[in-house]
């Protein structure tokens, strides 16, 4: 099983920029277009959050539209929200989409399609750039997992449930992620928890199992690990995560870096 994992492309409406700078259309449209010409097809996409940037309707209109090539290559796809999302408007977005819960429910649910279970978590919370699982979603998870009787699992949400030590981001991160930890802790099934929020890879070990969160589609964040540094973005390249399973390996983890460069080349002397 072949998962693939887009982050934080932060559409725009048609024709503008994110900061008057970012082009993040165009980004995502190349990350799409790379993720097709991959030389093994991806079994599924899954957008981990920030899938526009303000949350409209011709935010959203204007990313269906610029995912459509995965669809059209019968490639299923699935999304969450992040902080820039809204959670109605997303729901109205993807409303023909037979995974969307309606209305005024959270946005989580499982994909039990693959050898992996997939449960996806609506970590939202109104106008706040932080996020959380509230009782009722954090019940909703336990349960859920409790449904897949240990088969392999994994977790995905937008905001990281670690501290990353870039200051501004763990500020604005999962709230009360010891809560998250309790649960999944219990649940060797857990193959990994997969975040976006962050714009950049990062792991780290959490509650038994393996977090890590994604480069965006589009901008990255400047990687800044000083106390008080200010937050900033950068042009850095975009990427994607493609986290290959079978059961003899459980999950192994790549980076893939989206753009032109120079190559490949076969080795030995030009
Ligand atoms: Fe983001
Ligand atoms: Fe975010």
């Amino acid at each position: 099983m072949l998962l693939a994992q887009l982050s934080d492309p932060h559409i725009t409406a048609p024709g503008t920029q994110l900061y008057n700078r970012v082009d993040t259309g165009r980004h995502l449209r190349e990350a799409v277009a790379a993720l097709l010409a991959l030389d093994t097809c991806p079994d599924v996409v899954v957008l981990t959050g920030d899938l526009v940037d303000r949350g409209s309707a011709s935010e959203y209109s204007h990313l269906r539209d610029l995912l459509r090539p995965i669809t059209d290559a019968g490639i299923p796809l699935y999304a969450i929200p992040g902080n820039h999302d809204h959670r109605e408007a997303m729901q109205a977005a993807f409303a023909d989409q037979p995974w969307m819960p309606r209305a005024p429910d959270f946005i989580q649910y499982v994909v039990e399609d693959f050898p992996v279970r997939l449960i996806l978590l609506d970590t939202w919370v109104a106008k706040k750039p932080y996020g959380e699982l509230c009782d009722a979603r954090l019940a909703w998870l336990e349960r859920a997992l409790a449904a897949g009787q240990g088969k392999p699992t994994i977790v995905m949400l937008h905001h990281p449930p670690f501290r990353t030590f870039i200051e501004g981001m763990d500020a604005m991160g999962l709230k009360a992620p010891e809560r998250l930890a309790a649960i999944v802790q219990r649940h060797p099934e857990i193959e990994r928890v997969l975040c976006g929020h962050l714009h950049r890879p990062i792991q780290t070990r959490f509650a038994g199992t393996l977090a890590q969160t994604a480069p965006s589609t589009a901008h990255q964040l400047t990687l800044s690990l000083a106390p008080g540094a200010e937050e900033r973005y950068i042009i850095e390249p975009p990427g994607f995560l493609l986290h290959r399973w079978s059961a003899a390996t459980g999950v192994v983890t790549h980076t893939v870096t989206v753009g032109s460069y120079s190559g490949p080349y076969p080795f030995g002397d030009a």
